[in-house]
């Protein structure tokens, strides 16, 4: 169904003629997010301001089978935001205020355009601590977060965006709004749907709402950049240091290619790196006492030593710390800004992650392409960019979602799985046989009737094409 003008004065009697948008640069310009190149604008881009006025706009879209697409930041890597059947992009960006920060419990109340590192300043100002930081926290919303589960390099140690989400204000696709649970640290009270909403990808439900449990603040780290002459030994080093008894607060992989297109990318980062190393750890250890992570650093070079390394950089000051950061942050754009590529978002048992590095390069000389990998070792999380450089157009057609689809066989069998957090969306969900059985995708399936049953939320998103 098209959005005509009965429709379109409808939406305006809602929302009030500003907040309505058809004009084609406002449709582009929400028409897509990062991921690759795609751009899917929406018939109309609408921005309501509160809970009552998405629900009068999903009320509509059932009524006249019109697809709505939740749109937050815009930062995402799966396509979840893409308007792939063009009808109403839902922007949430009115929706961002933090409307509490309950020192009392340690908790935090905010609406979801919250941008995630707006977020973190304000609670670290009252001494608090949300450690998500997806690379993107500069510009991605908290609703975003939660609708993909995103991660971050600090997730190894303090977990992903579900590990926080302790309640939600959720409008649901039929337009009644609920909360989902309580505001608790423990909640046995049935079916968890608090979680279930947690990288749903804008599927079940429009996020409102959202109550956050948050950590006291720490106050020192350690970060150090650790060169390897072997990227596979790297990958071994990563579960050496577990084993040994620490608990990094990041634990990053960068290939050389990683290091190297981002110095050239981002300027003012000193970085010098020697002839022959072909790979990075980033690794950093926190706490409130400085004493212990010096001895936790040092018991780090111990198990570091024991692989052909080369000099490792301790960054002294606040400007080199976040230097390595922003260099580390900064890879996916600098790979953007490369080449054409695809990203994958591979992740297997942490001690596997040198069998998935060496098997990626396998499947790459098989179908002639070559991959850039970086990513949260620590969680066995690694980025996999697949450049197009010179490959033909048709190569990059046929061969490469040939090789990806390899990728994803080895990543389950390594008992790993596609996405460790950018979420299936639309460009990984032909490959959802590979993680799923039938019985699986059909449960799934039958969640999203129960929700969703004119399926007007963000259709053809997450389920394979031929279910
Ligand atoms: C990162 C994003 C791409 O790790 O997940 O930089
Ligand atoms: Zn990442």
């Amino acid at each position: 169904m098209s959005i005509n003008s009965e429709i379109l004065n409808k939406l305006v009697t809602i929302l009030g003629k500003e907040y309505v948008f058809i004009d084609d640069e406002t449709r582009n310009s929400y028409g897509h997010d990062e991921t690759e190149d795609f751009v899917f604008p929406p018939s109309v881009v609408l921005k309501p301001a509160n809970a009552s006025e998405i629900s009068q706009i999903l009320v509509l879209a059932n009524e006249y089978k019109i697809p709505v697409v939740p749109i937050g930041g815009r930062t995402g890597l799966s396509g979840g935001a893409l308007c792939i059947y063009q009808g109403i992009g839902l922007s949430t960006e009115r929706l961002n205020r933090i409307i509490e920060i309950d020192e009392k419990n340690l908790q935090v109340v905010v609406e979801p355009a919250v941008i995630t590192q707006v977020l973190k300043e304000a609670v670290a100002e009252k001494g608090l601590f949300y450690p998500v930081d997806p690379s993107s926290m500069g510009s991605c919303f908290i609703g975003g977060n939660i609708a993909e589960n995103s991660g971050g390099a600090r997730a190894v140690k303090y977990g992903v965006t579900k590990d926080y989400v302790l309640n939600l204000e959720v409008v649901l696709p039929d337009g009644n709004i609920i909360w989902t649970g309580a505001n608790t640290l423990k909640n046995s009270t049935g079916y968890n749907l608090t979680q279930l909403m947690v990288g749903s990808e804008g599927t079940l439900g429009v996020i409102t709402k959202i109550v956050l449990k948050l950590l006291p603040k720490n106050n020192y780290n350690v970060l150090m950049l650790v060169p390897f002459y072997s990227a596979t030994e790297a990958c071994e080093a990563v579960s050496a240091i577990f084993r040994a008894g620490i608990m990094p607060s990041a634990l990053e992989f960068m290939e050389r290619d990683a290091i190297d297109w981002t110095l050239k990318f981002v300027d003012g980062i000193s970085v010098q790196v020697k002839e022959g190393i072909k790979a990075h750890l980033l690794i950093e250890v926190d706490g409130n006492y400085p004493d212990i992570l010096m001895q936790e650093a040092e018991k780090i070079l111990t198990v570091v030593e024991q692989f052909e390394i080369d000099e490792i950089l301790f960054a002294d000051t606040e400007d080199q710390k976040n230097a390595l950061w922003k260099m580390r942050r900064s890879v996916a754009e600098a790979v953007k800004g490369n080449s054409i590529y695809k990203e994958e978002d591979t992740v297997v048992p942490r001690f596997e992650l040198p069998k998935l590095l060496e098997g990626i390069k396998r499947i790459g000389n098989k179908y002639g392409f070559k991959s850039v990998c970086y990513g949260h070792a620590g969680d066995g999380n690694l980025h996999v960019n697949i450049i197009k450089g010179d490959m033909t157009d048709d190569n990059w057609q046929t061969q490469v979602p040939l090789g990806i689809r390899e990728i994803f066989e080895l990543t389950v069998a390594l008992k790993g799985t596609l996405s460790g957090e950018h979420g299936i969306g639309l460009v990984q969900k032909n490959f959802m046989d590979i993680a799923f059985s039938k019985v699986h995708l059909e449960l799934m399936e039958s969640i999203k009737r129960v929700f969703d049953p004119n399926n007007v939320l963000n259709p053809g998103k997450i389920f394979p094409d031929n279910l």
